[in-house]
């Protein structure tokens, strides 16, 4: 570690310690979810189980709620459920990464944990430079930068970032989110058979590739993997126009399914399908644990939608990760669900069952609190149902159509909404709810809404709605949260 990285670090652990008491009282703390100890988290990177640990490690900007010069945070557990904030494991030191290390991934080699990041250089309002760059560790906590390994090639502009590496027989490939000189966004892929020289194959995939017509100026955080037997690229396209329902947030997050193909290696793919519906979800990030399980975590946020307007600004830190998920491919569609590990967590179980309310709202017994899980299975449903949570948010059911409201964040007296259509009728719904945030499963995962959430402190209260007759069953639990070491 140089002198200067070792000035930095002792920074970032002052900052910490001098925010530590009102950063800890805001009542938006979560309880189950990583936030950053100070300053603004955003994407999730390097994520991965080595010799047991899961490591998770954050875009983090440690000394403003505000976007910047990235450093890398880093968590880990044991068991999915506990976690322990970690010494900062990158900053940004050198001339090649002094604007920002940027997101990247994690792999294993040689008994060493190896960290591919983004070195950003800014210019003037766009990036100047990105470089590839990879760092190594012993320990998985200690690291040591062993510079550039990639120059961005010709064709593309500054925007070049966020790799992600991973190994197919001997042969360790490194998929890049670009953005070409005519403003096309491109996953970009390189080979290496040593993780040190890398060659430049070209795009896979991206904004006028294939069959592909325009589709974003900038792709950010490719991850492309096997899934049950499908092979899914993930990816976030910036600048696709709303339509409908759909793309709704500022920036998308969402997959395309198709056939990597090793030999030629191409990637043939059908359709774009969002990840998530919610207000809240961006730059996810998947790795494949000691399991053999698929998990993703996604970044609780997306960049340039009201970045200042959340209120926990004011206590001097921003944004969150999602709980951890486990994907599978139902041969039409990613599931998304929590972790099953997450059910540790829980107390003692509350459950209602065949409860029936006819144009009625009503509270249920029991059916309250900030830090909890909701399982709710239907039974019938002849018009409309919703649940309001808090007097804050809304979740309504109509139509085949879900709605998710609440108000906007800039401007409370506003309300605005986030809406899917599912193919058939709603059948389950699992609600994730910390003191901050919404995670809702519909019907065993099909779809997944994410958002914050900012009720009034001590509001616990939920009520059911329903025009025309629902019955249904409730399962709640209080959520323990996990030490914040
Ligand atoms: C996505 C992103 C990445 C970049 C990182 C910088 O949110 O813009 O493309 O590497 O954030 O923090």
């Amino acid at each position: 570690m140089s002198k200067h990285d070792a000035e930095i670090r002792k920074k970032v652990e002052t900052e910490i310690q001098e925010h530590k008491q009102i950063v800890e009282a805001d009542t938006y703390r979560q309880n189950y979810h990583h936030m950053p100890p100070v300053g603004l988290m955003n994407d999730p990177n390097g994520f991965i189980q080595w010799k047991g640990t899961y490591h998770l490690f954050y875009q983090w900007m440690p000394f403003e709620t505000a976007h910047g010069a990235k450093y890398w945070g880093h968590y880990t557990s044991e068991d999915l459920v506990n976690w322990k904030h970690e010494a900062v494991a990158l900053t940004p030191s050198e001339w090649y990464d002094k604007d920002g290390v940027y997101s990247g991934s994690a792999i294993v080699h040689d008994d060493q944990l190896h960290l591919f990041y983004t070195g950003n250089i800014e210019g003037e309002r766009e990036p100047e430079a990105e470089y590839q760059c990879l760092a190594v560790s012993q320990d998985g906590i200690h690291f040591e930068k062993k510079g550039v390994l990639i120059e961005t090639p010709k064709g593309y502009t500054g925007h070049f970032r966020d790799p992600k590496v991973w190994k197919n027989g001997d042969q360790w490939y490194m998929m890049i989110g670009a953005q070409t000189e005519d403003k096309q966004g491109k996953a970009v892929l390189f080979r290496s058979e040593d993780l040190q020289n890398w060659e430049h194959i070209g795009p896979v995939a991206g904004s006028k590739e294939g069959k592909l017509g325009e589709f974003g100026y900038m792709w950010e955080c490719p991850d492309l993997f096997e899934l049950d037997g499908a092979d899914v690229l993930m990816v976030c396209p910036q600048g696709l126009e709303a339509d409908g329902m759909d793309y709704a947030n500022t920036y998308q997050s969402g997959y395309f399914v198709g056939k990597w193909d090793e030999t030629a290696e191409t990637f043939q793919h059908g359709d774009f399908r969002e990840l998530d519906r919610g207000f809240e979800f961006y730059a996810p990030q998947t790795t494949r644990d000691e399991k053999g399980r698929r998990l993703l975590v996604g970044w609780m946020g997306v960049p340039d939608q009201y970045e200042q307007a959340h209120p926990t600004v004011e206590n001097g830190w921003v944004h969150c990760l999602t709980i951890p998920r486990e994907l599978k491919w139902n041969g039409e569609r990613i599931i998304q669900n929590p972790v099953p590990e997450l059910a540790h967590m829980r107390g003692p179980v509350l459950m209602h069952s065949s409860i029936t309310i006819e144009n009625d709202q009503k509270a249920v017994r029991g059916v309250q609190g900030r830090s909890i899980e909701l399982n709710l299975d239907f039974e019938s449903l002849e018009d409309m149902f919703a649940i309001e949570l808090f007097q804050y948010a809304s979740l309504s059911y109509k139509d085949h159509v879900v709605t998710l409201s609440r108000p906007n964040l800039e401007d409370r007296s506003k309300t605005e909404f986030r809406r899917v259509k599912l193919d058939e009728g709603l059948k389950n719904l699992r609600l994730f709810i910390d003191q901050s945030s919404l995670e809702i499963f519909i019907n065993g995962g099909e779809e997944v809404f994410t958002s914050r959430i900012y009720p009034q402190a001590e509001e616990e209260h939920i009520l059911f709605t329903s025009l025309g007759s629902t019955t249904f069953s409730v399962e709640k639990w209080d959520l323990k949260g996990y030490e914040y070491s």
